[in-house]
């Protein structure tokens, strides 16, 4: 059989070797994972000292585990991400560890299990269907698909937990804001890895509080509207009434007020931008890939004849769900999730001390040629053999595993093939020459000046 050429897509190449310190704080600052030497993929464990501290990444299955999952309680969600986030998601599932973390896991997973996820798929297809009538506008002239998917994804999650009652401009006010913070996490990244404290930056801290408030007193008037028309009998079919009627079944506790505010903000920050980045991502790879997008339509064209995709039909598409899954493996959005030690200990060669991190980092650990075959290339075709099954159990962690795994992977999953299933059963995709993305890690996997491609109608 004829093996067909693979798209290579673009990636920084790793030098040879590591290079001055100097160096990796320039690579730190770009964001763009060009700093990494080759070792750093192929080693079980890749140690870097950060001024009073080291931090480790490990890339061999087996350490990734036991933090991940065999001894998770020593590797607790890390102060770093706690310092970083407080001001905009409060003590929400996210940032929370032990009895805290679980009761809130407890509440939290069912209103994302998979029969809400079916009631969910017509507010999904309102905000596709206005994403649609955008992009037919867009047909024939550069389009940056990366805006395109983060508003869709942020539409999609305001549907989902406001139904539509939200006020005029609220999706991309809400939008603006979380960027505006976002843009300021790497700065606080750097400072929280050198264990300098947070006043050495008085205005970073400043705006990033400013604007930590500005999304809660958006987001708090219709929570508080909420309540009270629940309490009045109305019960909208949306995640917010879900989160407002959990309730734990060990220690009878419900969400308060506050409590909903930092859930329903932790849900923007995991749910909008993380989706939206793959999403983009998965475009630019299939819009070059000419094979892999033909194959992909073809299969939308097969499951879904009539053009509107039910839920069924949605599980069905599994080449475009592959595609996906390779986007996830090749742009990891959630770029490194951090963990503090509790107890020092040995990970793989190294000595792990109580002040160090451990930086799980999927782009490391989904890149290394140790865990995948060919893993620079772009071949969705790899999760229908045994090797690369075999690869996705033991070194693929987009949405994290173990108890801490990602709660909104199969929304994720859901949204994204609705919304592939419209633009590729209704446009072909192209590359622009000279517009290449250029990746980089900010608190998602983003690309510096957006994901440029042509639209044709089909
Ligand atoms: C492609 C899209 C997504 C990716 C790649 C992703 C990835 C992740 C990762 C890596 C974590 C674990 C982080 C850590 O352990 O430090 C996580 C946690 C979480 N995600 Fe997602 N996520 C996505 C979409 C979503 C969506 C759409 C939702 C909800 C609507 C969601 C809800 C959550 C929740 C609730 C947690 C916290 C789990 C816990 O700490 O127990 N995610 N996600």
């Amino acid at each position: 059989m004829k093996t067909r050429t693979l798209f290579r897509p673009v990636a920084p190449v790793p030098p040879r070797i590591r290079g001055s310190r100097l160096e990796a704080i320039r690579g730190v600052l770009r964001s763009d994972f060009s700093h990494f030497p080759e070792r750093a993929y192929r080693r079980g464990i890749y140690s870097v000292p950060v001024i009073r501290r080291r931090v480790h990444m490990p890339t061999g299955p087996d350490i990734v585990r036991r933090v991940l999952v065999e001894e998770q309680a020593n590797f607790p969600k890390s102060r770093v991400m706690q310092r970083l986030l407080e001001p905009l998601i409060g003590q929400s599932m996210f940032l929370t560890n032990g009895s805290h973390w679980a009761r809130q896991r407890r509440m939290v997973d069912p209103t994302l299990e998979l029969s809400r996820l079916k009631a969910f798929l017509p507010l999904m297809q309102a905000a596709v269907d206005e994403m649609m009538d955008r992009l037919r506008m867009e047909v024939g002239k550069p389009v940056d698909i990366e805006q395109e998917t983060m508003r869709v994804t942020a539409d999609i999650l305001c549907r989902t937990v406001f139904s539509e009652q939200v006020p005029n401009g609220f999706v991309d006010e809400l939008s603006a804001a979380f960027r505006r913070y976002q843009a300021l996490t790497p700065a606080f990244i750097g400072l929280e890895m050198a264990m300098l404290p947070r006043w050495c930056l008085p205005l970073h801290a400043i705006r990033a509080r400013r604007e930590g408030q500005r999304i809660r007193s958006l987001l708090r008037p219709l929570i508080s509207e909420r309540i009270r028309a629940m309490a009045e009998g109305q019960h909208p079919e949306d995640l917010l009434s879900a989160l407002v009627d959990a309730e734990d079944p060990e220690t009878g506790h419900r969400f308060t007020e506050e409590e909903l505010v930092d859930e329903v903000a932790f849900f923007f920050l995991a749910g909008h931008e993380t989706t939206a980045s793959a999403l983009s991502w998965s475009f630019y790879l299939i819009a070059n890939d000419r094979t892999a997008q033909a194959l992909a339509a073809e299969e939308i064209a097969r499951e879904i004849p009539g053009g509107k995709a039910d839920f069924s039909a949605l599980r069905k598409l599994r080449y475009n769900r592959d595609i996906w899954r390779e986007a996830l493996r090749l742009y990891p959005p959630v770029t490194t999730y951090i963990r503090d030690v509790a107890t020092a200990c040995p990970l793989g060669n190294e000595s792990v001390e109580t002040r160090d991190l451990v930086a799980v980092t999927p782009w490391l650990i989904q890149r290394s040629p140790r865990n995948w075959s060919h893993p620079e290339l772009f071949d969705p075709d790899r999760f229908s053999t045994a090797k690369g099954k075999a690869s996705m159990r033991a070194a693929y962690v987009p949405f994290n595993t173990g108890p801490r795994v990602c709660s909104g992977a199969a929304f994720a999953t859901q949204e994204t093939l609705l919304i592939m299933a419209e633009v590729l059963g209704t446009f072909v995709i192209h590359p622009i020459e000279g517009r290449e993305p250029e990746p980089v890690a900010w608190l998602t996997q983003r690309a510096r000046n957006g994901i440029w491609l042509r639209l044709e109608l089909r």
